[in-house]
């Protein structure tokens, strides 16, 4: 039995629509949940993979840089703070001359005159959905330098930015997102994963031409969500580029990192469910009866009406919560006023619920765009945190399974961490581990907190090759936050070191 998109939309009414206007990168996950109750089989067919053929493209596009680099120094953003210690670069990088399609960075050096800043590595931030924007999650929301004021026009200072420690690329991947476009626009009906680190790849070794100083450094990937994705596809394909193209920069990747990850279809939703369980979101009848009635763990919903009815009532029980962190306060009138009275303070009170319409504002400002080098071609659609102009249908090719990926990421020598925000339902901690047990790892480090501030920050546990990490108190978007945790957690990683075990006295 098939079913329509709306008679869903109403079941899941609170569970599948947005809170507020606009979607997230969480949201954009569960979207994929109701593509996939709406066609009841699985969307993930091998039909998907039907762009595998243009797989061994033999060639990687690369053009002359020169003199781009200036031309993308950033003078100053609209409302930035005073006293700047760091450079910031923004503009666009070619990837495919032939339809004339350009990918969009944002790029945040570490401070001048921070110790040892020549030889602070290169990261790679990368945001999910698939289709949300980097700048707009990662560095205005999340770990960038600056966030943006509920007055949608100025920004205050992130003291825990990521750039404190490493010099940070966000990058609006694949085409399509915030800022980066394709001058035909049949091109954005085209992405999927392998296209996703293909460009990628093309971006970086083009970068790396621009900005030539960073070929020698450290490289490592970080992101969160559905770049649990496109992370390990692109780690494994800059190693397989490193050697297959002598021409070519060899990437120094080193290692990736990956919060909330997206692994696995089955295991996620099975998680999502056993997660809103224990976290006594929804009763435990109700949970064994959708068990029962819906086989969440199968390949097929029982998309029936006793499965729906099963599905309604957990939705009523939910309430109004975020499913990204469901013990944050969501965006509301009430919310919004207590920002603006908060102003520069929200970081100690957690994350801003309503960040996603106070980015939006400030990236559709004429002069921001200006001052970022973005939207030179005028397009003709809005700057959104998630894009519009692909949806899930459209997306090529999605295995239902990124493990093989993260376990040859592992073979090859790279340090991969993954750790979870424990508060997200959308990828939850439950589902993370369901997927960590399949992977099979030996363990080397028995289960046991991490502190950091003489309190718990986490818990975390080391595998043959794998650390993982939970930070206590996130939800899907963990430097937001917990963004104290967050940077402890990211420096632990670039040093190669572990998290801190030793207990207060
Ligand atoms: C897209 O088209 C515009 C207008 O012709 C041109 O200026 C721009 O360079 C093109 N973009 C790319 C990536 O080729
Ligand atoms: C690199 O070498 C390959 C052949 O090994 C060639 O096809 C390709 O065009 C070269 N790329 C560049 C950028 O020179
Ligand atoms: C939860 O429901 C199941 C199935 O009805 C039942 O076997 C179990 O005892 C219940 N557990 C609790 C704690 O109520
Ligand atoms: C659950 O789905 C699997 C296929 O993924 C199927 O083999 C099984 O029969 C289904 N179970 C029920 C109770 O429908
Ligand atoms: C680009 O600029 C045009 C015209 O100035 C504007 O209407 C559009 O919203 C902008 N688009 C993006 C993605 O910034
Ligand atoms: C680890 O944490 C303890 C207190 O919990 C602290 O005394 C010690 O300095 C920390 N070690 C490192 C390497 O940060």
């Amino acid at each position: 039995m098939k079913f329509s998109l709306p008679f869903f939309l109403f079941a899941f009414n609170h569970l599948f629509t947005p809170l507020v206007h606009g979607e997230n990168e969480g949201e954009r996950l569960l979207a994929m949940l109701i593509k996939k109750l709406e066609h009841k089989t699985s969307i993930y067919d091998a039909a998907l993979n039907q762009n595998s053929a243009k797989d061994d493209e033999g060639t990687v596009y690369l053009s002359r840089q020169d003199g781009l680099k200036v031309a993308d120094k950033i003078t100053r953003l609209p409302g930035q703070p005073n006293d700047v210690k760091f450079d910031q670069y923004a503009g666009y990088v070619t990837v495919d001359p032939q339809v004339g399609r350009a990918l969009f960075y944002y790029f945040v050096e570490a401070p001048k005159k921070s110790f040892g800043k020549d030889k602070k590595p290169l990261v790679l931030w990368l945001n999910g959905g698939p289709g949300c924007s980097s700048i707009g999650n990662g560095a205005m929301s999340e770990l960038g330098p600056f966030l943006v004021k509920s007055d949608g026009k100025t920004l205050y200072e992130n003291p825990h930015a990521w750039n404190n420690i490493a010099n940070m690329l966000f990058l609006e991947s694949p085409t399509g997102v915030g800022f980066s476009y394709s001058n035909v626009t049949s091109d954005y009906k085209n992405n999927g994963d392998k296209r996703t680190a293909r460009d990628s790849y093309t971006f970086l070794i083009n970068w790396l031409e621009r900005f030539p100083e960073y070929k020698t450094r450290d490289f490592f990937i970080t992101g969160e969500s559905y770049a649990g994705h496109f992370i390990p596809q692109l780690a494994n394909l800059i190693l397989e580029n490193n050697i297959k193209y002598k021409n070519l920069t060899t990437i120094k990747l080193k290692g990736i990192a990956i919060g909330n990850a997206y692994i696995e279809t089955i295991e996620n939703e099975q998680g999502l469910f056993d997660y809103l369980w224990l976290r006594s979101v929804i009763h435990n009848d109700t949970y064994y009866h959708i068990k029962s009635v819906c086989n969440i763990t199968g390949q097929d919903y029982n998309g029936d009406d006793v499965c729906i009815k099963a599905l309604e009532v957990a939705d009523i029980e939910k309430g109004r919560i975020s499913l990204y962190n469901i013990y944050a306060p969501i965006c509301n009138s009430l919310q919004s006023d207590k920002n603006s009275l908060q102003q520069g303070n929200i970081l100690k009170k957690g994350a801003d619920p309503c960040s996603d319409h106070n980015v939006e504002s400030y990236m559709n400002l004429p002069e921001v765009q200006t001052a970022f080098h973005a939207n030179t071609t005028k397009l003709s659609h809005a700057w959104t945190q998630c894009s519009d102009l692909f949806k899930h249908d459209d997306w090529k090719d999605r295995p239902d399974s990124v493990l093989p990926e993260i376990k040859q990421a592992i073979d090859s020598k790279l340090r991969v961490w993954l750790y979870s925000g424990d508060f997200d339902a959308i990828v939850s901690v439950t589902a993370t581990q369901y997927s960590l047990q399949n992977l099979g790892l030996p363990i080397e480090t028995k289960w046991g907190p991490w502190y950091h501030k003489e309190q718990v920050g986490g818990y975390f546990m080391v595998y043959k090759g794998l650390t993982y990490a939970i930070v206590n108190g996130a939800g899907h978007m963990v430097p937001a936050d917990q963004p104290e945790r967050a940077l402890e957690l990211f420096r632990v990683f670039l040093e190669g070191k572990q998290l801190n075990t030793s207990s207060p006295p």
